[in-house]
């Protein structure tokens, strides 16, 4: 059993967005890295008198020349008073904003769904409700328009510690979980996968339309999805309740996604080994595949009560997840498709860009620590002016993962049955066998093994691609390269990548690093954020990010909080030109416990919208607070502060007070 299964260190918190993958170790040791930045936070320098020998030992010359007290970026593409860094439990923007709540968990979302009670949930109303955990937020114009929209957000996991009443007793200090009842396994199933809404922006502020008629939830439990592309019918996906190979029941831990340049929705499930229980019979021909990708798990109890997340029983089921999938949003009746082509890893996030010859390309990261950046060009040409010949473009392309030269060029890879290592020699009988193992085939192909790659955005303004590594604590010092230049990678880095010729469809590219994150007053850290980047702006650990219309980079974290940073997580404007590069400035921030997700602007850039997940989660800040956050006991309940009501995930708006675009 694992760490998650028996929770009296941990329950199923955001330690699974850790991503304790295979060769992972499950503890929540202190990296170095987080005993620097602990030790020496900036307020314990600034403040503390015995420090001030510590910092000539330790803080850089560039780092003390910066003063704490916020300065102009000179040439920031950004303008906005900056928030100030902390932890508290509620959410916060800077001056001159609103930061609304949009939609929390068990929001209805159709006329007729049951407003929601904690104490009397059911399957039933989760699957007409707002989900657990969002994550991807992206939006769908209706008519061309920035105020009236479909929002589409995944909800990737759930915390049954937070969502269910009377399942935690303290025990010698200690929580204990009981086993969760089929009643509550089926809530999460429900809680789990995508919600499609109608919004609109009236008299400045956003609403939910309740009866649009494209309102949809697509959850782990009963939304039928289609295997398409190399992979369907094919043996390996083949199960007793699924003879054909084609047929999946529902989509699991999706992160993040994207909207296609034909206004579609793609969900890319990502941490699927927690779903996983039991154990692959004597010499099963899975046993490698499954064991690249941490498989099982058995962090969730859904085996239990249902024998297709037991691999003993139904050893195919999760080679049937993994996958990218496609949401057609303009017909709440289409069937979904996992579209193959793209590979079978930890999807992170698929944010594509249309090339200049009209091949659509896809940025994919795998989130694990020392795996893979990938990138996935359609064989089709989009068509602005078909939508449907656009629609099974995700069949049919290349896929091709990173390889990160010390000379500053990187190399795309195609990952092809039959070329290079991809053969029979090699154990590939087909595309398909390469494709249900994407990591092994990558391993083969010689891909450089990067420091947790997240969110990867393609910039169509300045051309260039942002690659999130959220941080690797597991990278020993004769491990690194050019690429991934710290041991110990405590706080993460971000990758910039141009294209040759600024053709996004290229097997070749220069890259550079944007910015080491950390706090740059702690010179053994190493961050590389500008002078002029405050105290509050610098942030470690991104994850998720976006870019505005104005082609201006947004960062969203994931892992800060009193132990790593002295901060949660939060929203950073990131300028990425001139002489303001790598200047950071904070612009939102979550109630503690959370993640900050989804961060996505409408096309006018008048409204940021940002998702807060998993907040009051104790996961690894326990200790800072001395006690675990659970139900009856949370350390906050955000966003409705309400004592019969628990902390609840949500989408939040923000705009400027008195209207117009952000930052500007
Ligand atoms: Fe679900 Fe890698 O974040
Ligand atoms: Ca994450
Ligand atoms: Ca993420």
């Amino acid at each position: 059993m694992t760490e998650h299964r028996t929770p009296d260190a941990h329950f199923r918190t955001s330690l699974l967005e850790e991503n304790d993958g295979p060769g992972a170790n499950p503890t929540d040791n202190r990296t170095m890295g987080e005993i620097i930045a602990a030790r020496f936070s900036r307020r314990g320098f600034l403040k503390g008198s015995l420090a001030v020998s510590a910092i000539a030992a330790t803080v850089s010359p560039l780092a003390l020349i910066t003063a704490d007290n916020a300065r102009a970026a000179e040439g920031s593409a950004f303008a906005f008073d900056e928030l100030e860094a902390g932890i508290d439990d509620k959410h916060h923007v800077a001056p001159g904003y609103d930061a609304d709540v949009l939609l929390r968990w068990g929001d209805p979302l159709f006329a007729d769904s049951p407003g929601f009670d904690p104490t009397k949930q059911s399957a039933e109303a989760q699957a007409r409700q707002f989900g657990y955990n969002n994550d991807y937020v992206g939006y769908i114009p209706i008519d061309g328009s920035a105020e009236h929209g479909l929002l589409v957000v995944n909800h990737e996991y759930t915390n049954p510690h937070l969502m269910f009443p009377g399942l935690v007793t303290i025990v010698d200090g200690k929580a204990k979980q009981a086993p969760l009842s089929k009643e509550q396994v089926d809530v999460e199933m429900a809680a789990h996968g995508g919600t499609i809404v109608e919004i609109r922006k009236v008299s400045g502020k956003w609403q939910v339309v309740r009866d649009g008629k494209l309102n949809r939830r697509i959850t782990s439990s009963n939304t039928e999805i289609a295997l398409s592309g190399p992979v369907a019918g094919h043996d390996r996906v083949k199960t007793s309740a699924d003879p054909t190979g084609t047929k999946v029941i529902g989509t699991i831990n999706n992160c993040a996604g994207g909207v296609t340049p034909w206004g579609t929705y793609v969900m890319a499930e990502e941490n699927i080994h927690g779903y996983f229980s039991g154990e692959l019979p004597q010499g099963h021909k899975e046993a490698a595949n499954y064991k690249r990708l941490g498989i099982p798990e058995d962090a969730y109890e859904w085996a239990a009560h249902y024998d297709r997340f037991d691999i003993g029983k139904e050893p195919n089921e999760p080679n049937r997840f993994g996958w990218i999938v496609e949401v057609d949003v303009q017909d709440p009746t289409s069937v979904p498709r996992k579209r193959t082509a793209m590979g079978r890893f930890k999807h992170e996030g698929a944010e594509s860009i249309v090339a200049q010859d009209g091949h659509v390309v896809f940025y994919l990261g795998d989130d694990e620590r020392f795996d893979y950046v990938y990138k996935f060009v359609t064989t089709g040409k989009f068509d602005p002016d078909n939508r449907a010949a656009n629609m099974d473009l995700l069949d049919d392309g290349t896929l091709h993962v990173a390889k990160f030269a010390d000379d500053g060029s990187v190399e795309w890879l195609p990952i092809v049955f039959g070329q290079g290592p991809l053969t029979a020699e090699n154990g590939f009988a087909s595309q398909a066998d390469v494709l249900i193992e994407t990591r092994r085939a990558a391993d083969l192909l010689g891909a450089t093994k990067m420091d947790r790659p997240e969110d990867i955005q393609p910039n169509a303004v300045n051309g260039k691609v942002y690659v999130m590594l959220t941080n690797n604590s597991k990278r020993k010092a004769d491990q690194v390269d050019a690429a991934n230049p710290r041991a110990e990678n405590a706080f993460g880095h971000i990758i910039e990548i141009v294209e040759d010729g600024g053709d996004f469809t290229a097997t070749k590219g220069r890259w550079e690093i944007l910015l080491k994150c950390g706090d740059p007053a702690v010179a053994d850290v190493g961050a590389t954020f500008s002078t002029a980047t405050t105290a509050n702006g610098w942030f470690g650990m991104p994850d998720n990010c976006t870019v505005d219309s104005a082609g201006r980079l947004w960062v969203a974290t994931d892992g800060q909080g009193p132990k790593a940073t002295g901060r949660t997580d939060g929203l950073w404007a990131v300028d990425t030109e001139g002489t303001a590069r790598a200047t950071s400035k904070l612009f939102f921030r979550v109630p503690i416990g959370a993640e900050m997700c989804g961060p996505l602007f409408a096309p006018d850039d008048q409204t940021a919208f940002v998702a807060v997940q998993h907040p009051g989660d104790g996961g690894e800040d326990w200790e800072a607070f001395g006690r675990p956050s659970y139900y009856e006991d949370l350390s906050t309940r955000w966003p409705d502060f309400k004592p019969d009501m628990p902390v609840r995930p949500a989408v939040v708006a923000i705009t400027r007070q008195g209207g117009g675009k952000i930052a500007v």
